[in-house]
């Protein structure tokens, strides 16, 4: 099992870019089970996350294939006129965004076999509204022996008002709306780019998708769709992490292809923390000032600030000047790093949903180690900062949704290494 180890050197300065969005990618992905042929996706980011949602298609018998060398960031996928439409335990077990195919398979193959995710580090993550949603349009949805199994002769298109907002629950539902007969409304659908990419992306299959972006989404079904070429946005929670990096150490960091409106909420809150952030075209440059000061931070479904953020803003605070709340509203259990921040002195108190972060002048370094993707980047950007050394284990789940974090890094100048711990 790889680790990271860090050694807090100082301002990080210069250029990097942000590879193609994860969130992005994993549903835009699924989706080329609408439409046989062959797609073209590119800016795929090679993560373990993509690599599994390629799996998992491959197993359907789809035929998958990064390219190599100058074009590495593209994935080509043929898709067969049928495919085996089952995604099994093995593969869900380890990506919860599996269910993604769900939708997909039950519009354009009437039929679904799909594990059922179970809980996750996070919080218990059902599935509910994805399900409700597939039943509206017509399916039918039977859970047995731990898989959900769902059968349509033809998906109807419905109003469907979702009971809470779910990003991945919206985008099941899209896929599956855009072969129905008929109208699908959906209401308090998810608001989040990566929602509004996948629009984009169906409808140059030959959807007709109108109001994403928005939480009212509109789909006119139709017979069939044909194979893309598309290039996926840029990973807007990769681009904050990569800014934090920059405000933490007190350095000077562009980062190139990234999606400046995309990122408006963190932007605010790392200005209202005293540090100074342009957008330069498609770049966004962050300036520290001397040392960050304390804000307030809520988490919120788009276009509130980002739960994928919570961590790493977390770890910025713990050194800022002052004292900050940090409330979480969409998951239940996501403070699992705050235990191992405090390990590396930082202050923070829990009560339910909320965090009391009373900054310290100085972080040490610490071994420690994370249990999800975005506590493992907090635990990063922490050490970046602390005095002395630290190791991070369990790397694996920073793999899950960065590509390259630690060569990008020390391409800034920080003093990180990858190493094979036991
Ligand atoms: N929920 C339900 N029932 C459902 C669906 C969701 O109760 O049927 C609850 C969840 O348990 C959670 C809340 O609704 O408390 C929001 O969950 P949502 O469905 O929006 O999350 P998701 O679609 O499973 C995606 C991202 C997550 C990101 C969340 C919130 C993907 C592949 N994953 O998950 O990304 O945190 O939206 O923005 O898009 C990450 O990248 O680190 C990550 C966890």
């Amino acid at each position: 099992m790889d680790a990271i180890v860090i050694e807090g050197n100082g301002p990080l300065h210069g250029e990097t870019y942000a590879s193609g969005a994860k969130n992005a990618a994993l549903p835009i992905l699924a989706s080329a089970l609408l439409a046989p042929g062959e797609h073209t996706f590119r800016n795929v980011p090679d993560l373990a996350d993509v690599r599994t949602m390629l799996k998992v298609l491959d197993t359907m018998g789809c035929e998958s294939q990064r390219l190599k060398g100058k074009k590495q960031d593209t994935v080509l996928i043929k898709v067969p006129q049928r495919v085996h439409p089952e995604a099994p335990y093995e593969l869900v077990k380890t990506m919860r965004a599996s269910v993604l195919v769900l939708g997909p398979l039950t519009a354009r193959y009437g039929r679904a076999r799909v594990s059922m995710p179970g809980g996750c580090a996070i919080g218990a993550r059902p599935i509910d509204q994805h399900l409700k949603g597939l039943e509206a349009l017509g399916a039918e949805v039977d859970l047995q022996e731990g898989y959900v199994e769902t059968r349509a002769k033809r998906l109807k298109g419905a109003p469907v008002t979702f009971d809470l907002i779910t990003v991945t629950g919206t985008e099941n539902l899209l896929m599956a709306a855009v072969l129905a007969k008929g109208r699908t409304l959906i209401e308090n659908a998810a608001r989040e780019p990566e929602v509004e990419e996948l629009a984009r992306v169906l409808n140059k299959m030959g959807a007709r998708i109108s109001g994403a972006g928005s939480d009212v989404i509109t789909v006119d079904g139709v017979d069939e769709l044909k194979p893309v070429d598309h290039a996926i946005i840029p990973d807007r929670i990769e681009t904050g992490t990569l800014l934090v990096a920059a405000a933490i150490t007190g350095g000077d960091v562009l980062v190139k292809r990234a999606a400046p409106e995309a990122l408006e909420p963190v932007i605010q809150k790392l200005r209202e923390a005293g540090c100074k952030v342009t957008v330069e075209g498609d770049g966004i440059r962050l300036v520290a000032g001397s040392r960050v000061h304390a804000v307030d931070v809520k988490t919120q479904e788009h276009p509130g600030f980002p739960t994928d953020m919570q961590a790493q803003l977390m770890a910025l605070l713990a050194t800022a000047h002052g004292t900050s709340v940090v409330a979480e509203t969409i998951f239940e259990n996501r403070f699992m790093h705050v235990a191992e921040l405090r390990r590396m002195g930082a202050d923070i108190a829990v009560d339910g949903h909320t965090a009391v972060v009373r900054g310290v002048a100085r972080l040490s370094g610490a071994p420690v180690m994370a249990t999800d993707l975005r506590a493992s980047a907090s635990l990063v950007l922490a050490g970046l900062h602390a005095a002395g050394k630290t190791k991070v284990a369990r790397v694996y789940h920073l793999d899950r949704g960065y590509e390259r974090l630690e060569k990008k890094l020390r391409a800034l100048g920080a003093k990180i290494r990858r190493v094979k711990d036991r």
